[in-house]
């Protein structure tokens, strides 16, 4: 064993908020399986060499994670590669605007599959190996988006919504067997899919303003409460969802 002898996995970890979540993880002695979709193939592969600079033993799979075989066939490699999985991070995910009245029935399907679907689908195949091992420490990524949302997000909210409702039970469920659930709750933070919610000045300073520390997030700003949730600081933490966002204020 190298670092601090967990190994996590996250998803959608090429770049964005997923990235500086590896990277985080990998600065505190984690042991880690990156994945993202095959289109990522060169940025997930530059962000494992990154990560490898701190110690440990990185690799990186591909898979859409609304894709069960693909799921399945991603953890069963992580484990033949690296002998378990400690923590996963579900990450991966999409936001497609449109307003309720206009949204193509597609952009609702896509992103309940992949928000939703797709952290229902990793959870799945990782408890039994959390199961066996009695230990497991399960992060979600939902957003303040899926608490109060914002004009022409209401899928997005939704899945977001989704995956909260969701961590709050599987917490219930899997408690006794040790391992934990929790939901991180990022704000704005800039990255290719918050540049969507930052497209015009005014709408960032607009976000500013309502942000109790005066700035837009950064990918960074997310790595640390992962980091504990994935830690055994959390060991009594569990169904708690994390806003992540600098004090918003949105009443
Ligand atoms: N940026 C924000 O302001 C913000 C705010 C709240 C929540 N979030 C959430 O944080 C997470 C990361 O967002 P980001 O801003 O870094 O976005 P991003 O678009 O920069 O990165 C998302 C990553 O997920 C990957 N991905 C997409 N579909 C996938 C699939 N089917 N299977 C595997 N990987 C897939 C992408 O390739 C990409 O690497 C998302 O769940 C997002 O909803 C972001």
């Amino acid at each position: 064993m190298s670092g601090n002898g967990r190994i996590a996995l996250v998803t959608g970890a090429s770049r964005g908020i997923g990235k500086a979540i590896a990277l985080g993880l990998a600065t505190r002695g984690f042991d880690l399986v990156l994945n993202d979709i095959a289109a990522q193939a060169a940025t997930l592969q530059e962000t494992a060499a990154e990560a490898r600079t701190h110690g440990g033993r990185v690799i990186a799979l591909h898979a859409d994670v609304s894709n069960k075989a693909q799921v399945q066939a991603m953890v069963a490699d992580a484990v033949a590669q690296m002998g378990t999985i400690h923590a996963v991070v579900n990450n991966a995910g999409i936001l497609r605007a449109s307003d309720v009245e206009n949204c193509p029935e597609d952009y609702w399907d896509s992103v309940m599959a992949i928000n939703a679907k797709g952290t229902f689908l990793v959870v799945q195949a990782v408890l039994p190996i959390m199961k066996a091992q009695s230990y497991g420490r399960i992060c979600n990524i939902s957003s303040i988006g899926g608490k109060h949302g914002a004009p022409e997000q209401a899928h997005y909210s939704a899945s977001k919504a989704a995956v909260m409702g969701f961590t709050r039970v599987l917490a219930q469920e899997v408690g006794p067997l040790g391992i934990t659930a929790n939901c991180i709750c990022p704000g704005i933070i800039l990255t290719d899919m918050g540049r969507v919610n930052l497209e015009d000045a005014a709408i960032r300073d607009a976000w500013k303003a309502k942000t109790a520390m005066a700035r837009i997030g950064a990918p960074e700003d997310v790595a640390g409460p992962v980091a504990f949730f994935c830690s055994d600081d959390s060991a009594f933490v569990t169904g708690q969802t994390l806003n992540v966002d600098g004090g918003i204020v949105l009443s």
